[in-house]
């Protein structure tokens, strides 16, 4: 995997930390407290400069509100999901929608594109809040590579779209069934895309996350993909 001095730090589940050589610090769906697969030492972040929410299911926004809290990083979500937040007194969020690029801090850029799953929120007292629809985000990060975070979806033939348009490079990719795509449906999802290197993510957090890495590597044997497993709190460069 080429990261082209780009640090990626999985915190287990869906959410990632990337890190650029001057430190601008980026995180995309943030759960880390209750996240069964975050290490407690990750439940507290030392520097974040943005964040990116792809849904508003729990599993995916749950610690955005407290770090934009503590650090003071805009929240990229998109529009009804934004709305929400405000209403919630959070500021510094940017609301946009799908086809949308923002310019982030350190000139990491985002365009949201589109995902197949559903998008309520997971609202305080446990009920859901209409939240729009789901995403997915095409990082850019400057003199490095673009990453797709595809986050919880279905596999759809769009993504031969994006990987066209967009060309991601690596993309990280559920893979644990029931609620996402299953490996060979992230196998077939990665050949449309283009892209030399996934990363697996939303795999053994519970068992109804059944998916492993070894079968998506499995699928994609002879494709040329690299199957790139990353360990929760461990940072790759
Ligand atoms: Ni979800
Ligand atoms: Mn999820």
């Amino acid at each position: 995997m080429d990261l082209d001095g780009i640090e990626i730090t999985w915190l287990g589940h869906a959410t990632f930390r990337f890190r650029t050589p001057d430190g601008t610090t980026v995180i995309i769906d943030p759960w880390l407290e209750g996240n069964p697969a975050c290490p407690e030492s990750e439940h507290t972040q030392d520097r974040v400069d943005a964040i990116f929410v792809t849904h508003g299911h729990f599993d995916h926004m749950a610690s955005a509100e407290p770090l934009a809290g503590a650090h003071g990083a805009p929240i990229y979500a998109i529009h009804e999901i934004a709305v929400y937040l405000e209403s919630r007194g959070v500021d510094g969020v940017v609301g946009l929608n799908k086809g949308g690029t923002v310019v982030g801090p350190g000139g990491v850029t985002g365009t949201m594109v589109d995902a197949v799953h559903s998008g309520g929120i997971s609202g305080p007292d446990g009920r859901i809040v209409p939240g729009g629809t789901p995403a997915g985000w095409v990082l850019a990060f400057p003199g490095g590579p673009r990453i797709y975070h595809a986050g919880d979806t279905a596999l759809f033939g769009d993504m031969a779209l994006i990987g066209e348009v967009f060309a991601p490079d690596i993309a990280l990719l559920p893979i644990g069934g029931h609620y996402v795509m299953d490996p060979p449906q992230a196998a077939r999802a990665a050949r449309m895309l283009g892209v030399s290197a996934v990363v697996p993510m939303h795999y053994g957090t519970f068992p109804v996350l059944a998916g492993t890495p070894a079968e998506l590597a499995a699928a994609l044997d002879g494709s040329g993909i690299e199957v790139a497993p990353l360990r929760a709190g461990v940072p790759v460069t």
